[in-house]
């Protein structure tokens, strides 16, 4: 009988519960990939919700209105109804798409405006639209390295970019969370006359944390590295008129390339690269992911020109984020759960054990909250959370009901009485006090 191995542990295939011999079967392991499955027997499987309507801080789910605590949709822009309009005018203006790539016959005024718009408000020579923020990560690192160079990675980067650096002919050398001490050490090891960059999340994703950008760049100058901030969290969130991290730690201008998507804040999707003027001609001219697949819509180019501009008219949206974001900071830490180092609107909520995120978040869900778990490879095992994210349209009484429903959920699980949530706990440092930065500001007070 063949025994082969999904995620480092050894399983016996099975079809339809009867051991198979899946000799030479390349799907044998789909077979006997049952995860799935076995969450929904238990009636707990969190994934592929299928959301029926979208009203902002409300959806309804498997045909009751629940409260959206698991999105990015930061401003709430995704379904502002002037937003919404532009991508329908658009829509109406040049159609459903382009059935090109942008280098061929793809390439709409729109979508030039939107490049234009997006320098100038990041403050960069130029800028380059993807059809998602995974591509320009992807695009922008695969194609700027030549075998020789090296990227330095921060651990906890985004996939996107861990997928990028694999492609990458250079050779990825990561360094520790968001460490300057251990950048420092393996920037010292290299070549001095190699290629370098450093690539960072400016918001990381799970954590929540805020990079420590002025830190690390000056380390990056000593060695004569690059330096790349993504800031699909940031932007929106942080710094002067919601220009991300790096306007935030006041480091903007020794980005050598930022990175931003519009699935967050921009309330849409797809992805740009800023930067000077003649990198991006490079990225324009040599990233596959760029070149080999149709533009971003019509839809998409005129949604996010107005979701832009409402962004940087509505400076509300980004101060009623942050009272949110504070409020659930100090409601969650008062209630004594175990958030980590966030000091943005992404609140990770630590669980521990998998299963008992997932029985977490369906019992959320029986309550009217929508929230997901976050478990292995997105965390590291055993420190499985659930990620929640905060709105500027949330208003005090939804959060209110947040925090209670947690609060009698985990008393309901045992949760913090759980072996597998004290060793999490234990390894995963946390702030005890109030670091959330008041916005709009434009350096760091960390
Ligand atoms: C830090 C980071 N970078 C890049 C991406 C990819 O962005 P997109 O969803 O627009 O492809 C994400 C998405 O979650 C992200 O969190």
């Amino acid at each position: 009988m063949k025994i082969i191995s999904i995620n480092g542990e050894e399983v016996t295939p099975s079809l339809n519960g009867h051991p198979w011999d899946g000799d030479n079967d390349l799907f044998a392991k789909c077979v006997a990939y049952d995860e799935p499955e076995r969450a929904q027997a238990l009636g707990i499987y969190p994934f592929f919700r299928p959301i029926e309507e979208m009203d902002g801080a409300e959806v309804i789910c498997e045909g009751k209105r629940v409260l959206m605590v698991g999105s990015n949709n930061y401003l709430g822009l995704a379904n502002d109804s002037r937003v919404v309009e532009a991508a329908v005018e658009a829509t109406r203006k040049y159609g459903l798409g382009c059935t090109g790539s942008r280098f061929l016959s793809g390439n709409l005024v729109i979508h030039e405006e939107l490049e234009e718009r997006l320098a100038d408000y990041i403050g960069k020579d130029s800028a380059l639209l993807f059809s998602t923020g995974y591509f320009a990560n992807q695009g922008a690192l695969t194609c700027l390295f030549e075998e020789g160079d090296f990227i330095l990675c921060d651990k906890e980067n985004h996939a996107s970019i861990i997928d990028g650096c694999r492609m990458s002919p250079a050779k990825i050398i990561p360094f520790s969370h968001n460490s300057p001490e251990s950048l420092r050490r393996r920037l010292s090891r290299l070549p001095a006359e190699a290629g370098k960059m450093v690539v960072i999340d400016g918001v990381f994703s799970m954590s929540g944390d805020i990079a420590r950008l002025a830190e690390l760049m000056d380390v990056a100058g000593e060695f004569g590295a690059k330096f790349y901030v993504d800031e699909a969290h940031a932007l929106g969130v942080m710094g002067e008129a919601g220009k991300g991290s790096a306007h935030h730690t006041g480091t903007a201008d020794r980005a050598d390339l930022m990175m931003g998507t519009f699935s967050k804040s921009l309330g849409c999707m797809g992805g740009f690269l800023a930067g000077d003027k003649d990198v991006i001609k490079f990225v324009r001219h040599k990233a596959r992911c760029f070149i080999f697949t149709a533009s971003p819509t019509p839809a998409v180019a005129g949604g996010v020109l107005k979701a832009l501009e409402v962004m940087q008219e509505e400076q509300w949206r980004v101060v009623k984020l942050w009272e949110n974001t504070r409020r659930m900071h100090r409601g969650f830490r008062e209630l004594g759960f175990h958030i980590g180092t966030t000091e943005t609107p992404i609140v990770p909520i630590l669980i521990g054990d998998e299963q008992k995120a997932f029985f977490f978040a369906q019992r959320l869900f029986d309550n009217g909250i929508f929230a997901t778990p976050a478990i292995y490879p997105a965390v590291r095992r055993g420190q499985a959370i659930i990620r929640t994210s905060y709105m500027a349209t949330h208003t005090p009484q939804q959060l209110e009901y947040v925090l209670e429903t947690f609060e009698r959920i985990a008393r309901e699980l045992h949760i913090f009485e759980d072996d597998v949530y004290q060793r999490a706990a234990g390894e995963i440092p946390q702030r005890h006090h109030d670091t959330s930065l008041p916005q709009p500001v434009r350096t760091a007070a960390v």
